[in-house]
């Protein structure tokens, strides 16, 4: 056989062939490769030494077979360096997910965007994806981060993983694993929130910030912030003006207005407008009719920005606008190395359901980027994201090509996708077996 496969080898042979390697092909497995045999013979999945050992339950040996087939030569694949090779052979083969093989194989250079549905196995490609990463790529756990967009998600992921790791090394007994699994705890697999908070722990230093130096976004005092000022606004309106206050907001209502007012300076933030910006801003002049709105818009906007900057001065908190911003600077002034030395290395930077991510979040994953030289990995569904918040009409994946684009970073957002469902498919294996009756054999 050929060079030694490190990761996974891909095997499209007969029956034959594959008994006469037989004990290669085990060696392999023992050793933690994962093999994938496209064969013409379902004999092949009853070979004993296949048998004895729990190859298929750990995952390690995957075998598929196409009775039809007339196999006249044997190809072998390993590490994925072929995909031509095992595209071709997987057109036979229609259980294979030739897709997710792809992606699990990718470069181990290359930004990667995943556009995949529901149930289509990013889970899956993901955790295999990270073992591809440490057995190939020699990867430490603790130069990956992995953002996912809750805290259960975040858990989960880490307990697949464990396990799936755990479950080679009780069949292989392959020392690496172990290596692996104790250091998984170093991988960080986070909220951007509290991935955002350790990286300001790690580098606030730099910019005058202390120890006790916080995250946070203010949700519950912007919207109270933005209230007491309309109180004010509205008293003063009413000492100078005739005529009340629903002919100003109308046809709003008061609640409708302070979510009005949240959004559009919540958008000042996504825009990356600093504090001294918006106080700055020029509002313009408004349409005929709408001059009084405006002016409310302006007076209120200004007012709570400088209450927020306030607040963040007297509690040290920075938000994650301001982390993005106070990177940029650390760059501007120590140079593009800065961050290798202050923070532990991020090689890898994973995003899952990044259909929901908004333009803050974007830009601190490419500020990341940018910062560590880290290779990108993102993955959510493409359906989902259209309208993804507030009218805005580009999707979460543009954004984030269009910004990298920017700084000549490139992120390959064509070629990998995922389209296969495998719950739709149980669910409808599910009513055949249901209703068996209904079935006709001929
Ligand atoms: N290549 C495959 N062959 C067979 N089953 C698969 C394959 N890939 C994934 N599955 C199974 O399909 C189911 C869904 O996979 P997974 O959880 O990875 O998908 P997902 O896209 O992350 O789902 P969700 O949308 O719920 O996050 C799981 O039970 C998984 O074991
Ligand atoms: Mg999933």
């Amino acid at each position: 056989m050929g060079s030694a496969p490190e990761y996974s080898l891909v095997l499209y042979a007969d029956y034959s062939y594959i008994q006469s390697e037989i004990h290669t092909l085990c060696s392999y497995m023992n050793a933690g490769v994962k093999l994938l045999l496209f064969t013409n013979s379902e004999r092949v999945r009853d070979t004993n030494e296949f048998l004895e050992k729990g190859y298929k339950q750990a995952k390690l040996l995957h075998i598929f077979v196409n009775e039809e087939l007339d196999i006249h030569k044997t190809i072998q694949v390993a590490d994925g360096v072929d995909l031509q090779q095992v595209g071709e052979i997987s057109k036979d083969y229609h259980e294979f997910n030739f897709d997710q093989y792809r992606i699990e194989h990718a470069p181990l250079e290359e930004n990667i965007m995943v556009k995949a549905g529901a149930g289509t196995g990013k889970t899956t490609v993901m955790i295999d994806r990270i073992l591809f990463l440490f057995m190939k790529g020699r990867l430490d756990p603790s130069e990956i981060v992995m953002i996912t967009f809750t805290r259960e998600a975040a858990r989960n992921m880490y307990k697949k993983l464990r396990k799936e790791l755990f479950s080679r090394f009780d069949l292989t007994g392959a020392k690496e694993y172990i290596h692996w699994i104790e250091k998984l705890n170093s991988m960080r697999i986070q909220t951007i929130h509290s991935f955002a908070k350790s990286l300001l722990k790690e580098i606030g230093s730099l910019r005058g910030y202390g120890l006790n130096v916080r995250l946070r976004s203010f949700t519950m005092e912007k919207r109270r912030w933005i209230e007491e000022e309309l109180d004010t606004y509205f008293q003063k309106e009413l000492e100078s003006v005739h005529g009340n206050i629903e002919t100003i907001i109308s046809p709003l209502k008061m609640y409708e207005l302070i979510d009005v007012i949240y959004d559009f300076w919540e958008k000042f933030e996504q825009k990356g407008f600093t504090s001294n910006e918006i106080l700055k801003a020029n509002f313009g002049t408004a349409a005929s009719g709408h001059e009084k709105m405006n002016e409310l818009l302006e007076t209120v906007i200004k007012k709570v920005e400088a209450r927020f900057t306030q607040a963040k001065v007297n509690e040290n908190s920075l938000s994650l606008s301001d982390l993005s911003r106070e990177m940029d600077h650390i760059q501007e002034q120590y140079g593009k190395e800065a961050f290798k030395k202050l923070s532990s290395k991020i090689s890898y930077l994973f995003v899952d359901e990044f259909q929901d991510s908004d333009d803050i979040q974007i830009r601190q994953f490419v500020t990341i980027q940018e910062a560590f030289s880290s290779k990108l990995f993102v993955v959510g569904d493409i359906k989902q994201s259209i309208y993804r918040f507030r009218g805005a009409n580009h999707t979460a994946f543009e954004e984030l090509t269009k910004l990298l684009n920017h700084r000549d970073v490139k992120i390959n957002d064509q070629d990998y996708y995922l389209q296969k469902n495998y719950r739709t498919g149980k669910t409808l294996l599910n009513h055949a077996v249901l209703a068996p009756n209904s079935l006709k054999l001929e």
